[in-house]
């Protein structure tokens, strides 16, 4: 008999990539998205190839769990959120009121289908603050500098609260800067996606800053495989997903304008306030609990991601 996992936020960047990956696998999937950054397109190849439901739903509906104990998953992979900081800084309300109020309903619902286990999407980016030694590992002291990253950082008590009272367990993925197919190339999308997208149009992209804020960049698809193993592996507990390399800007451009042969020199604008300076994160952690590494080189994730708007972007 193949497994059930219900998947939140599976028709997005990175929970697409997982919903392939766990397809794949064989596993039996019921997305759960309501399409507001999401796209069915997504996961269209994967609904041919495997079995997946789609619930077009708010992770806030009091019908979830209903619906989750209907589906009966063993494993629950908690990703849909407001996923950007800027729209969190201008409506913190909003931004609470899905990320946090959204995931107690997920945590309920889990319990409520007797889901074994939730792993979940927090933000090694967001959690520890610009101010903490680097490369951050999972002791580091966390002080969010955005509501985003706030509400990454308070629902780890739910989820502790969670096991100790109903014995759900957990796995929270504090994951750097994922890159990779899919990708929002809007203004509030990753970087390399503008990058990219921009330097195949044929436009110059803007730096904000001088380019040498650094992050650490992963690849979407070794994400997914982190996930993955994340079903069966550490129980209770948090655990960075990234390279542990910090990158800057410029040297991103740089790769990006190699690989798309764009030959001019990027704009350069104001620093975006609130952007850190730089961001790291230790996975020692991640390697010693997942057996899991950022296994492909960034030059091959970017050649990859390249590829796929080259394509058209589709799918
Ligand atoms: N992309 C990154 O670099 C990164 C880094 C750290 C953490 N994360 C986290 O990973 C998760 C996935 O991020 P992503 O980059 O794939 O973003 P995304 O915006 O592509 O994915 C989020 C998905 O959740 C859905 N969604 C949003 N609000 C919802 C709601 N109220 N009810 C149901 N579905 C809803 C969206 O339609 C979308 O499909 C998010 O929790 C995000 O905070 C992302």
């Amino acid at each position: 008999m193949s497994r059930k996992a219900m998947v939140t936020g599976g028709a997005g960047f990175i929970g697409s990539h997982l919903v392939d990956l766990l397809v794949d696998q064989g596993w039996e999937l019921l997305v759960v998205d309501d399409l507001s950054s999401g796209r069915l397109e997504y996961i269209a190849s994967a609904r041919r190839r495997g079995k997946v439901g789609v619930l077009v739903e708010d992770i806030r509906a009091p019908e979830l769990s209903a619906a989750a104990a209907r589906f009966d998953p063993e494993v629950v992979f908690h990703l849909a959120a407001q996923s950007k900081v800027r729209p969190s800084v201008e409506d913190p309300l909003k931004d609470a009121s899905i990320n946090v109020l959204g995931t107690v309903n997920v945590l309920q619902a889990a319990v409520r289908s007797g889901a074994r286990r939730v792993v979940f999407a927090s933000s090694g980016g967001a959690i520890y603050g610009g101010g903490a030694r680097l490369p951050a590992t999972e002791r580091t002291a966390k002080r969010p500098e955005s509501p985003y990253g706030i509400t990454k950082k308070i629902v780890e008590d739910y989820f502790r609260w969670f096991k100790e009272t109903y014995g759900l367990d957990y796995v929270l993925l504090a994951m750097a800067n994922i890159y990779g197919p899919r990708q929002d190339p809007g203004l509030e999308g990753g970087v390399t996606a503008i990058f990219a997208k921009a330097m195949l149009e044929g436009r110059r992209p803007t730096i904000f800053g001088d380019g040498t804020q650094t992050r650490d960049y992963v690849f979407v698809e070794d994400t997914a495989d982190a996930y993955l193993r994340a079903a069966d592996r550490g129980r209770g507990v948090l655990l960075n997903i990234g390279s542990g390399r910090e990158t800057s800007v410029l040297q991103l451009y740089e790769m990006l304008a190699r690989i798309t042969g764009f030959p001019y020199r990027p704009e350069f604008t104001a620093p975006k306030p609130g952007d850190i300076g730089r961001s790291v994160v230790d996975p020692g952690r991640a390697k010693k609990v997942l057996g899991w590494q950022a296994w492909t080189p960034l030059e091959e994730g970017l050649r990859r991601t390249v590829e796929w708007y080259r394509g058209g972007a589709r799918g």
